[in-house]
């Protein structure tokens, strides 16, 4: 929210970048992990970097670990390149991958003690400090083995912020964890970011990346297909939705798409049919009212909507998530998403293009 230069692209004011990958690949076998990953992480924002399972986000994590080789391309962390031998500087990098791995028979407590005296310098005090920030203070004495899944997840947290490093890299965080859990966690997270930590966090659910991350990249068999701001994004994928009559639609349809482009207008079916879906600007749905009203045509109705969901679903191949909060398939709009107006259910609106000519 803060930092709104970040991302434009060749913007000459464009602020630093903590983490980039070029062309990064890796596959296992003849199973292709990464094909070409580029990703730009701008510094002190969350990024949400969202895919569905199999999509590589781990893999990834684990090169910028240094835990895993890639077969070609190219990181750089903090400025600088970032190699092979580069060893010492992972202290730069905090990372929780595929869940925290904690002595069940120490206190938490311990645990972060065991871990600062093997790992990275940390300073005096340091251990409480982090065990105030998760929210862990209280607990702090209690045997790992009597956590729960949320509590052992923050414990993973600090663990990964010891050596006070300049990016965090959280491998789906909030996997098991339940609502307040989540809040939780993006509350920590967020106040990192606050203070300058960058915090890159992957998940395979939309709706959990739109609360907590200011810039997503979202990836798909191993490549990047979106990345930006999230408020450009649902700005970018916003859609009207538009009710005229059923006998008005071969009218309706080639006038919106004089403003939003050829392939812009889409016939919703199923359930919402008689909607046509404008992938337009909701901010400039005026316009689109206008030009209704230039060809004759007066909307009974005009809906903001995002196609996030639709898009996020479209790309990725994948099939309705449930989020932690969604309100589940089937509920139409999802509840969950945040964006500016109700979204369209997955499902209820086909991508643009969807409908190549218009009923006669
Ligand atoms: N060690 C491995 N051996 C074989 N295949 C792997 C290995 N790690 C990942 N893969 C494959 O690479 C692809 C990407 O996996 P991964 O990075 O774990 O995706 P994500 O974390 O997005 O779910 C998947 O098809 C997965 O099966
Ligand atoms: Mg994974």
């Amino acid at each position: 929210m803060t930092q709104a230069s970040m991302v434009e692209p060749g913007g000459g004011a464009a602020g630093a970048v903590a983490l980039a990958t070029r062309g990064l690949r890796k596959r296992f076998g003849h199973q292709v992990a990464l094909d070409g990953l580029d990703l730009s992480v701008p510094s002190g924002v969350v990024y949400g970097f969202l895919g569905p399972n199999g999509a590589g986000k781990t893999t990834t994590m684990r090169i910028l670990t240094g835990l895993v080789r890639p077969d070609a391309g190219s990181v750089e962390l903090l400025g600088r390149p970032f190699g092979r031998g580069d060893r010492r500087r992972l202290f730069e990098v905090g990372a929780l991958i595929e869940g925290p791995a904690f002595f069940p028979f120490l206190s938490g407590r311990e645990n972060l003690r065991a871990l600062a005296a093997t790992g990275a310098p940390t300073t005096r005090g340091r251990v409480d400090e982090l065990l105030a920030l998760v929210n862990l203070a209280d607990r702090a004495d209690d045997k790992v083995s009597r956590y729960s899944l949320g509590m052992k997840q923050r414990l993973g947290i600090a663990a990964a912020l010891l050596s006070s490093p300049r990016l965090l890299l959280l491998d789906e965080p909030a996997n098991g964890l339940d609502p307040a859990g989540i809040a939780g966690m993006r509350e920590t997270l967020r106040a990192l970011a606050a203070s300058g930590t960058t915090v890159l966090v992957s998940s395979h659910i939309l709706s959990e990346v739109q609360q907590l991350a200011d810039v997503v990249g979202i990836v798909a068999r191993g490549r990047l297909v979106r990345e930006g701001r999230i408020e450009d994004l649902l700005r970018a994928e916003g859609s009207v939705r538009v009710r005229v009559a059923p006998h008005e639609i071969p009218v309706a349809g080639p006038a919106l798409e004089g403003l939003a482009g050829v392939g812009g207008v889409a016939l919703e079916a199923g359930p919402e049919a008689g909607w046509l879906s404008v992938r337009f600007d909701p901010a400039r749905s005026a316009e689109l009212n206008r030009a209704l009203v230039d060809a004759g045509v007066f909307a009974s109705r005009l809906e903001a909507g995002s196609n996030l969901e639709a898009l996020f679903l479209g790309l990725t191949g994948s099939s309705p998530d449930v989020g932690a909060v969604s309100g589940g398939p089937g509920s139409g709009a999802a509840g969950a998403a945040p964006g500016p107006g109700a979204a369209p259910g997955p499902g209820a609106a086909p991508g643009p293009g969807a409908v190549p000519g218009w009923p006669a």
